[in-house]
């Protein structure tokens, strides 16, 4: 685009696995956009359908209604990298290369610039097509809030909110029935959501990705627990945890996903050798995609507002190839390939640790 143009046409997707808040964003992304005298065209599923052309105009009766309305009103995929494109032939699944089809429609749609709302792997595509030419503009989302180039992603705190109440509910039944409870929680390789969520909902154990757990620990606290008068423990375990000496469990592979690798499983794991080396009756909860569905917190909804606002007010002023990111309590930007590739994880002196620690939740350590 030529410098002096004016933004008058935005594309807007959603990225990835969803989450609540995006469409608080969607929503702060269109109703500021026709002050700045913008249309504004959302694609649907992702970068699918910027690979495969489909897309509709977005008007504010569009968005209307839409703020504490769980997942997005476009559609989201993480099959869908134009890059790594899956086509199916003779039963089997090619990967192909589809981003200059991903241009074709971008400029025949006659788009000024894209905002991308995703996770890492949507940072990363975006990087790559803002160097084919299109002018991106990113969004950061996950449950996971494991984005190093942002203080917090929106969703995040609905999910932590979701494994909170969950604890809450486990609480009275693990209680009643002197029972442990073992609750295996999201979060790919990081453990924000286990040590957020455990912390929020009171767990006795907290096992996350980020610290190998020794199996004798978690035994040793649930039997000092119970000599302290407590007879139930409960155990929220991250599905990227894993023992010093075990692996991650990995509940499938699929080529067709931007991560093929698909976690899950380690709940049972942990509760079955809690029982046969404990003695103690034990249960799994998994809360799988409870944590990513339904209505985003009343946090959510004001950070993902300011983030779709900032995002339209960063195409007005063609800062392309930036991301909106939250520092402190102010949105600011950076650049997309300053955000990708950095995973932010859980630390020794992480703060949430440290308290949690203080106050007597076990780690597995
Ligand atoms: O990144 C968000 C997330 O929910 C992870 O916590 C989880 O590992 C993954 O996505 C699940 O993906 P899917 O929805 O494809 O099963």
């Amino acid at each position: 685009m030529a410098k002096s143009k004016k933004v008058k046409r935005i594309g807007i997707l959603t990225g990835g696995g969803d989450c609540p808040g995006l469409n608080a964003v969607i929503r702060g992304v269109t109703k500021p956009a026709q002050d700045y005298g913008m249309s504004v065209f959302g694609i649907l599923d992702g970068f699918e359908g910027l690979v495969e052309g489909r897309a509709k105009e977005l008007y504010n009766e569009d968005v209307s209604g839409i703020l504490a309305m769980g997942g997005t009103i476009l559609g989201s995929s993480n099959k869908g990298d134009p890059f790594r494109y899956p086509v199916a032939r003779d039963k089997e699944i090619e990967i192909v290369d589809k981003s200059q089809a991903a241009l074709r429609n971008y400029e025949a749609w006659n788009l000024d610039a894209l905002i991308a709302i995703g996770g890492d792997g949507t940072m990363h595509i975006s990087h790559r097509l803002g160097k084919m030419g299109m002018n991106i503009i990113g969004v950061p989302k996950t449950i996971d809030n494991d984005l190093d180039a942002t203080d917090l992603t929106f969703g995040h705190d609905s999910a932590v909110y979701v494994v909170s109440e969950a604890l809450d509910r486990l609480h009275t039944t693990a209680s009643s029935h002197h029972r442990v409870i073992v609750v295996e929680v999201m979060g790919r390789y990081a453990g924000w959501i286990a040590l957020n969520g455990g912390l929020a909902g009171g767990a006795d154990i907290i096992l996350i990705p980020e610290i190998p757990f020794s199996w004798q620990k978690i035994y040793d606290k649930i039997l000092q627990r119970e000599l302290a008068g407590k007879k139930f423990s409960l155990v929220c375990v991250a599905e990227g945890a894993k023992s010093f000496d075990g692996k991650m469990v990995v509940k499938s592979t699929d080529i067709k996903r931007s991560d093929p690798i698909q976690l899950g499983g380690i709940g049972a794991v942990v509760a079955k050798n809690i029982e046969l080396n404990t003695g103690r009756e034990t249960r799994v909860t998994v809360l799988g995609h409870l944590q990513r569905g339904g209505s985003p917190t009343p946090y959510d909804r004001i950070l993902s507002t300011k983030f779709g606002a900032f995002a339209v007010e960063l195409a007005a002023n063609k800062k392309f190839g930036r991301m909106v990111s939250l520092k402190g309590s102010d949105v600011k930007n950076v650049k997309i390939e300053d955000a990708i590739n950095k995973q932010k994880l859980v630390k020794p002196d992480t703060q949430a640790l440290v308290v949690g620690k203080a106050i007597g939740i076990s780690f597995g350590e």
